[in-house]
C-alpha cells in the first residue's frame, strides 16, 4: 500500500505535470486499455442527483476529426495529431427537465429506486429545478446545469490522465451552433436528446511544458474561522 504521503506527492506531481498541451506527438498512441481507464473514471463521476446526463463520443474517424477541426477554432493543433479525441455530450431539456422520460428510466433502472421512492425524488427534484435554481425559463438553464456535470468527468478524466502521464486539453473553443449542426448531421445527438458541452483531445505533448503561471494560493483561498 502506497502511504499517504507519498500519495499526495505524486498527486501534486500529477497536478504540475498537467497541462493544456497545444500540439501533440502524431507518433504516440495511448495504449487502449489506458484510454478505457480514462473513459471508465469518466463514467464513475459523480453528477447532480446522479443524472449522468452525458455521452462520452471518443472521435477516432479521420474525416470527422476533418470537420471538427474545420469548425472548433480551438481544437487547432490538437486534430488530427492527438491520440484520442472525445466529445462530451451533455442531455437537454428533453432528458433532464424533472418529468422526462429519461429521469424516470435512470431512477427505475439504473438506480433500482421503487416507485414510490422514485416518485418523492422526481417531487424533490421538480422543486429543484423550478425554484432552487430556477432552470425552467427556456432550454439553455437546464442544458447549462447538465453541461456542469460533464465538465467534472472531464476534470476527473484529465487528473487521471496526468497521474499516468497522459497528456490532455479541453476544448471549449468553438461555436456551438455550428458543431451541434455538424454533430447532428453525423447522426450523433440522437433526435435532440444531447447537444455539445466540452471536447477534450488526449495523447502526448511534443514539446516542452511552459511555465504554469497560477495567481497565489491566499489570493484565491479564503478562511472563515
Ligand atoms: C473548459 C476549458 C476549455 C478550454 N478550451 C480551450 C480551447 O478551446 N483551446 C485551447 O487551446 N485551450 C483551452 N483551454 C485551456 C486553458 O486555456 C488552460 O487550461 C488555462 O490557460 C490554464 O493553463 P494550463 O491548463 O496549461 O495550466 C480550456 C480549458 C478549460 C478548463
Amino acid at each position: 500500500m502506497i502511504n499517504k504521503e507519498d500519495k499526495k506527492q505524486q498527486i501534486l506531481e500529477a497536478a504540475e505535470f498537467r497541462y493544456a498541451t497545444k500540439n501533440f506527438d502524431p507518433d504516440r498512441i495511448i495504449p487502449e486499455e489506458d484510454f478505457r481507464f480514462l473513459l471508465e473514471v469518466g463514467r464513475l463521476s459523480p453528477s447532480s442527483f446522479g443524472y449522468e446526463p452525458w455521452r462520452f463520443v471518443v472521435v477516432q474517424n479521420e474525416e470527422l476529426r476533418q470537420k471538427i477541426k474545420d469548425t472548433a477554432w480551438g481544437a487547432f493543433g490538437k486534430l488530427p495529431d492527438a491520440s484520442h479525441f472525445v466529445i462530451f455530450l451533455s442531455r437537454t431539456r428533453k432528458d433532464t427537465q424533472y418529468d422526462s422520460a429519461y429521469l424516470k428510466e435512470q431512477l427505475k433502472t439504473v438506480k433500482g429506486l421503487p416507485d414510490e421512492h422514485a416518485q418523492k425524488f422526481i417531487s424533490r427534484i421538480e422543486e429543484f429545478q423550478k425554484e432552487d435554481f430556477q432552470l425552467l425559463d427556456g432550454d439553455r438553464p437546464l442544458f447549462d446545469w447538465a453541461s456542469k456535470q460533464t465538465y467534472i468527468a472531464l476534470s476527473n478524466m484529465m487528473t487521471a490522465a496526468a497521474e499516468i502521464g497522459i497528456d490532455s486539453c479541453p476544448i471549449e473553443g468553438f461555436p456551438m451552433k455550428e458543431m451541434n449542426q455538424l454533430l447532428e448531421e453525423e447522426g450523433l445527438l440522437e433526435d435532440g436528446s444531447f447537444g455539445i458541452s466540452v471536447m477534450c483531445a488526449f495523447g502526448y505533448r511534443a514539446e516542452d511544458q511552459p511555465e504554469k503561471k497560477r495567481r497565489s494560493f491566499d489570493d484565491i483561498v479564503q478562511w472563515i474561522d
